[in-house]
């Protein structure tokens, strides 16, 4: 089977360009790369994988960010921003408190839009170019579109972006809306839209940049090698787990590849490979159904629901390739609750590292799986946080502290500061009356102020 973690290098069949091909996961049907517009199998219809006659070693790498990963892609370099090299975060606190051997943070909302999909595009857009196609377009949950307006913007192309209606992200609209995009927002959640999409990419109106596009996960595919590196370089060994979050399961494939690709070089041996553990929203959790019975195959939830709304997805398409590397690394996936993503937000804050939601799921991963003994005291883990905190303003807004009014008036301020009740309800009307300098009606008029400013404060997150 070709997607076990053994498999050897491949004979360069004749269709390949440069070393590169693609072929179909579920039949071996091989296809050239760039002479026509593949999305899946024309035979079967299955997932297609980019391949290469060459796999890679590390010692191939060099320079920075996704393109010193040349060696293990298609092109030499791409439409960049530049995108990758990002931090791989100490939080001995955290490690402490949660007992493992170490914990590191690989903080992808720190790439150019704020989020890992940069990995995708920087590679995906090249390609389009190298196709030459007109109109670039996917499906959303928000971050993809920010990423796709941008680099589809930097590449002097036209981008189109569906998402699903009320239910992504100020922060994310926001980019998608300023790089250029042109933004349609679809009454029904993000698997509709993507079916859409793939409808609109199957008539030849757009070319798709989802992750069902193999090319995507080229890019993301980075994020593994600079793992494995970094992790070496401060500790001489390979982590023993990576836990991230799981949406379409793009990356979860992307990174079984990467590994994939290390030991079919010789680079990496298969006991090596750390374990690979993905984390969904109870809400929305389709692959953990699917790896707690042992399934190959995903059950489409139709009806998802979290305040992730980046992985609020129930039919992840590429759980054909993202499935064995969870099974065959040793690996597993949980469910955590919204509450239990938003703690973990707040945990990984007072550490300095500021995230979306959806990326907070690894960490809340972490402490169910290592408070149920899943995880043992003695793992090396690196936990995957894929979006910036500012890309959700408002799920940041409910899970941190509300801003304080006060009088502009520097006694006021230092009184106020001094005060154990300021910043309660009751602390607030107090303040605005004796700031007014009598009761009675200023007293009133401060708590109706106080009032209206939680409830403002409710609505502003009930529209999130
Ligand atoms: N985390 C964030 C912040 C995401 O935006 C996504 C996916 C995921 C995790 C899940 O990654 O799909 O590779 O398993 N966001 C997509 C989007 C669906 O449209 O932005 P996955």
């Amino acid at each position: 089977m070709s997607l076990e973690l053994s498999a050897p290098p491949q004979p360069e069949p004749a269709c390949a360009d440069d070393g590169v091909w693609l072929e179909c996961i579920e039949c071996d049907e091989q296809f050239a790369p760039f002479d026509e517009i593949h999305y899946t199998c024309a035979d079967c219809d299955g997932l297609l994988e980019v391949r290469y006659a060459n796999p890679p070693t590390f010692e191939a790498f060099e320079g920075s960010g996704v393109w010193r990963y040349n060696a293990a892609l298609p092109f030499e370099e791409g439409v960049t921003l530049p995108e990758g090299d990002t931090p791989l975060h100490e939080v001995p606190r955290l490690r402490e408190e949660i007992g493992v051997d170490s914990l590191r943070i690989k903080h992808e909302g720190m790439n150019p839009t704020g989020a890992f999909k940069d990995r995708g595009m920087t590679v995906g857009v090249a390609v389009a170019k190298e196709l030459g196609v007109g109109r670039l377009a996917c499906a959303s949950t928000g971050n993809t579109s920010a990423a796709l307006a941008a680099y589809g913007a930097r590449g002097g192309m036209e981008t189109l972006v569906l998402l699903p209606s009320g239910k992504v992200a100020a922060g994310k609209i926001a980019q998608a809306s300023l790089h250029g995009a042109r933004i349609l927002e679809v009454d029904g959640n993000f698997d509709s839209c993507l079916d859409i999409v793939q409808e609109l990419a199957g008539l030849g109106e757009v070319y798709l940049l989802n992750s069902l596009n193999p090319f995507r996960l080229e890019g993301q595919k980075t994020i593994g090698f600079e793992i494995l590196e970094e992790h070496y370089e401060d500790y001489g060994e390979y982590p023993d787990r990576i836990i991230l979050p799981v949406g379409n399961a793009g990356n979860t494939a992307a990174l079984y590849k990467a590994f994939r690709e290390l030991v079919a070089s010789g680079a990496l041996d298969e006991g090596e490979v750390p374990t690979l553990t993905g984390v969904q929203a109870e809400g929305a959790a389709p692959m953990v159904e699917a790896v707690q019975n042992g399934r190959d195959e995903v059950r489409r939830w139709d009806d998802v629901e979290t305040r992730a709304t980046a992985i609020r997805i129930g039919n992840p398409v590429n759980a054909p390739k993202a499935l064995p590397g969870i099974y065959n690394t040793g690996g597993t996936a949980v469910a955590v609750s919204d509450d239990e993503i938003t703690d973990a937000q707040r945990d990984l804050a007072t550490s300095g590292i500021g995230v979306e939601p959806a990326s907070a799921a690894s960490l809340a991963g972490l402490r169910k799986l290592r408070a149920n003994g899943e995880i043992s005291a003695d793992e090396s883990v690196v936990c995957l946080t894929t979006g910036h905190l500012l890309k959700d303003p408002d799920a940041a807004f409910e899970a941190g502290g509300d801003p304080e009014p006060v009088a502009n008036d520097t006694d006021a301020v230092l009184e106020h500061i001094n005060d154990e009740e300021a910043g309660t309800l009751g602390g607030i009307a107090q303040k605005i009356s004796a700031a007014a300098d009598s009761p009675g009606v200023p007293a009133l008029i401060g708590g109706g102020i106080g009032l209206a400013y939680l409830a403002y404060r409710r609505l502003r997150s009930d529209d999130a």
